[in-house]
């Protein structure tokens, strides 16, 4: 008799954004006449970047010319793109990262779910909330915790992120394994500072821990001094991987583009203490199951990095900051406390209210999506999470009717 992994039992219901997409569909379908405005899920609005556009029609013209034609391309990515990727991302900030330490791929939530493959299923592990779903839901697949009570699995050691904390989550008491830290921060838009995340690489330095840093949303950091990259931090070579994604940070979700940075210093122990670089670990892992990302994406990839793409890429975060900025100042005036939307793309809103209710409030008499913050575990309950990303006028009519229900 063929048997499931019952780890899946343990998972609740269904994945946060199907789930809100499922009860949004279902809305639509008995008001058909109602317009719905959507700031739920973190989905671009804006065209690509010419220049992407340019590149891209250019390498698709070369998929049809015999002389430039292109079959399997290298799975780990091509060396045009990481080198790129190397210089303008990391070695212009003043951290040492290589083109063989980058792994192009389809995205940030394929490479921060799949990741977890190449650590043993004993392993401790601590993760924020509120949470990304994705690096909770992918452990419980993997057998690494017990069962789901109170809002919470049996196994993980949590780490609450409050408004008493700012949404930046304390040190663990013990040692723990391994850590996922995402700043800007999805859900809550909070940030880290050098010195605070500095904390957390000398944790996992004395600790022998790896932290899995999801860099998704620097793109939208304004502030100089904040770090958008683990490895402006002195030590994280050795400690952290690091997960980007071109999908926010110039519009690429539909064609698929992202990367991940695990450094040749990062090592992990086998049961007997031997070392072993996680680099090699993860460069079999991906050679064996990803096929790669097709040529022309990672060219109109490559073309973010020109003077023209940066500019351009610029105007798409300059955009959606707009929108936070409109956000946060009508939530702001309506008196609920948020934070967020300054350096992300993401307003947390505190409605000190069922977040399901009030999301459930908004839909029905706005007729706007947002994301109720308990999906996101159970420091979120009382929140909701609203996204910038979606035209200014959209946002604008969203707030009005948003101004008229509350
Ligand atoms: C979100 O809304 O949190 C993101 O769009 C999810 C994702 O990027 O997978």
């Amino acid at each position: 008799m063929i048997r499931m992994n019952e780890h899946y039992l343990k998972l609740q219901a269904s994945y946060l954004f199907s789930d809100i997409a499922k009860r949004v569909s279902a809305f639509q379908e008995a008001h058909p006449d109602r317009e719905i405005i959507k700031l739920g899920i973190g989905d671009v609005t804006r065209p690509l970047p010419m220049a992407c556009i340019d590149a891209f029609h250019r390498a698709v013209d070369e998929m049809g010319d015999i002389s430039t034609f292109r079959g399997y391309g290298p799975e780990q990515g091509y060396g045009f793109l990481r080198e790129k990727i190397a210089r303008e991302d990391f070695q212009s900030r003043g951290a040492n990262i290589s083109p063989d330490e980058i792994f192009v791929s389809d995205g940030a939530k394929c490479d921060t779910g799949n990741i977890q493959e190449i650590f043993s299923t004993d392993i401790s592990i601590a993760i924020p909330d509120p949470v990304y779903p994705v690096y909770l839901d992918t452990n419980v697949m993997a057998g690494r915790t017990g069962f789901y009570e109170n809002g919470r699995y049996h196994g993980i050691v949590y780490l609450d992120g409050t408004r008493e904390n700012g949404f930046i989550p304390d040190l663990p008491k013990g040692k723990v394994d391994l850590i996922y830290l995402c700043f800007p921060n999805n859900p809550t838009g909070a940030t880290i500072s050098k010195s605070q995340l500095q904390r957390w690489v000398d944790y996992a330095r004395e600790n022998q821990s790896i932290i899995l840093y999801d860099a998704a949303y620097e793109a939208f950091i304004q502030d100089p001094d904040l770090p958008k990259s683990i490895y402006e931090v002195d030590g994280a070579r050795d400690v952290a991987l690091e997960f980007r994604s071109f999908s926010k940070s110039a519009g690429f979700t539909g064609i698929r583009c992202a990367y991940t940075v695990v450094p040749k210093a990062c090592e992990a122990f086998t049961g007997r203490g031997e070392k072993h670089p996680l680099n090699t670990l993860w460069h079999r892992r991906h050679t064996t199951k990803f096929n790669g990302v097709c040529y022309p994406v990672q060219r109109a990839a490559e073309a973010v990095y020109s003077d023209e793409g940066k500019a351009q890429a610029k105007a798409l975060i300059d955009y959606y900051l707009r929108n936070a900025a409109l956000i946060r100042q009508e939530i702001s005036a309506l008196g609920y406390d948020c934070i967020g939307g300054d350096h992300s793309p993401y307003i947390w809103v505190d409605t000190k209210t069922d977040s399901w209710a009030f999301f459930d409030q908004l839909l029905e008499k706005a007729g706007v999506v947002c994301t109720p913050g308990a999906g996101f575990g159970r420091c979120g309950e009382g929140y909701i999470r609203i996204s910038a990303f979606n035209h200014y006028e959209k946002v604008e009519q969203a707030m009005r009717r948003i101004r008229e229900v509350l």
